[in-house]
């Protein structure tokens, strides 16, 4: 079956024909029947593009942006905000019917440069309400779920509790957490309100310590009335690695009352050989199990990978390599589909047909 497609899938790339034709089922329409939620990360410039733009509009029932909402993105000076960029993105999805997931209120990275200079003990908790309260109520009625907290979990700084030694820990404790869930739930109750984190998959030791950090700070939010409604599992998965220990997380996560989305997934192929067409497949095959793991228990309620088009992906600004590109998503540089996008949406149709 695979080989059937990517036979056609690469005739139709040498006919120059848009592979992503309607006969094409897209993403969307193999998971609608299940209800799951199905898209990617996607920026300005990409909305701005008429091939990329048709290319989400078919693909996508739920969009997140990658980075025009993050807070140097919006915030350039502390007197400043500029929604046009993230504006211009929520528009586009609204005009396609798309969902948009926000991303994100709180993260260690990714803040204006200014921010390190003015914020001190006295007025970091200001400036995050600030910014959490200007830009959640900016965008109020409009986001699906924001992901309110990003990574604030990092086993290796060796705290009791697991969290990341991050600005916002040293300049406010702890407590940081509980001041943006509340303060998002505040100016959007109607939005889900989610704690995003990466290294939950596959399974290994570190990542196994690291689920346990996560279950116990979801405790400890639900203990302080903090609103963390939904986990976000980032999924940047690298290489084939087992994810059977997914199955009990998922379970503990569901016990806790959290949705969980799948919310940045990829797959870095880097440890494949350099052959593009054993790479795809490889890769696909990745995608093919983690997706069956994800899906098989109906508890997922969304998954995203972060990007459409390998030309876009994070990774081609991330690594070196010896030989060959990051080839990490459903479709290649010229936007067509690869093993990956029908291996995805054979796996979002068998969760179709569960129910
Ligand atoms: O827009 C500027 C451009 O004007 C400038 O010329 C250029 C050169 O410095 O930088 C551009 O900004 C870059 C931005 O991506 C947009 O391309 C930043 O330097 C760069 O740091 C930023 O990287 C993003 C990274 O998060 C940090 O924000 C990646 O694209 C994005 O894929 C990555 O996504 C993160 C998620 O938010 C959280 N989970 C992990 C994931 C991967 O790291």
């Amino acid at each position: 079956m695979l080989r059937r497609e990517f036979l056609s899938a690469s005739l139709a790339a040498l006919a120059l024909q848009p592979a992503d034709t309607p006969a094409e089922e897209s993403l969307k329409q193999a998971a609608a029947p299940s209800g799951l939620l199905v898209g990617s990360a996607v920026s300005y410039r990409e909305i701005n593009e008429a091939a990329f733009a048709q290319l989400i509009a078919r693909q996508c029932s739920i969009v997140v942006s990658e980075n025009d909402m993050k807070w140097k993105a919006l915030r350039p000076a502390p007197d400043k905000f500029d929604f046009t960029r993230a504006d211009a993105l929520v528009t586009f999805a609204e005009k396609n019917g798309i969902k948009v997931r926000g991303h994100n209120l709180c993260w260690h990275e990714a803040l204006p440069d200014w921010f390190s200079k003015i914020a001190n003990p006295d007025n970091a908790r200001e400036l995050l309400t600030n910014r959490i309260d200007t830009v959640v109520r900016h965008f109020k009625g409009k986001i699906h779920s924001w992901d309110v907290v990003n990574e604030a979990v990092d086993v290796k700084d060796m705290r009791a509790d697991g969290l990341r030694r991050s600005p916002w820990l040293n300049l406010i404790g702890p407590e940081y957490l509980v001041i943006a869930f509340r303060a998002a739930a505040k100016s959007d109750p109607d939005a889900i309100l989610t704690y995003n984190e990466y290294g939950l998959a596959p399974d290994s030791s570190q990542n196994e310590a690291k689920r346990r950090a996560v279950v116990a700070l979801l405790r400890w939010l639900k203990r302080n009335e903090a609103p963390a409604q939904a986990l976000g599992i980032q999924s940047h998965l690298k290489g084939k690695s087992p994810f059977a220990g997914l199955q009990h997380f998922l379970g503990e996560v569901r016990e806790l009352g959290v949705r969980v989305f799948v919310t940045e997934l990829d797959v870095n192929d880097e440890p494949f050989p350099v052959d593009i067409a054993t790479r795809d497949r490889m890769v696909a095959g990745v995608y093919r199990d983690y997706l069956h793991t994800m899906l098989e228990e109906r508890y997922v309620e969304a998954v995203l990978t972060w990007g459409l088009s390998d030309r876009d992906s994070w990774l081609r600004h991330r690594e070196n390599r010896a030989a060959g590109v990051p080839r990490p998503l459903p479709f290649d540089d010229r936007l067509q589909p690869k093993p990956a996008f029908f291996a995805m949406r054979e796996e979002f149709k068998k969760a179709s047909r569960r129910d």
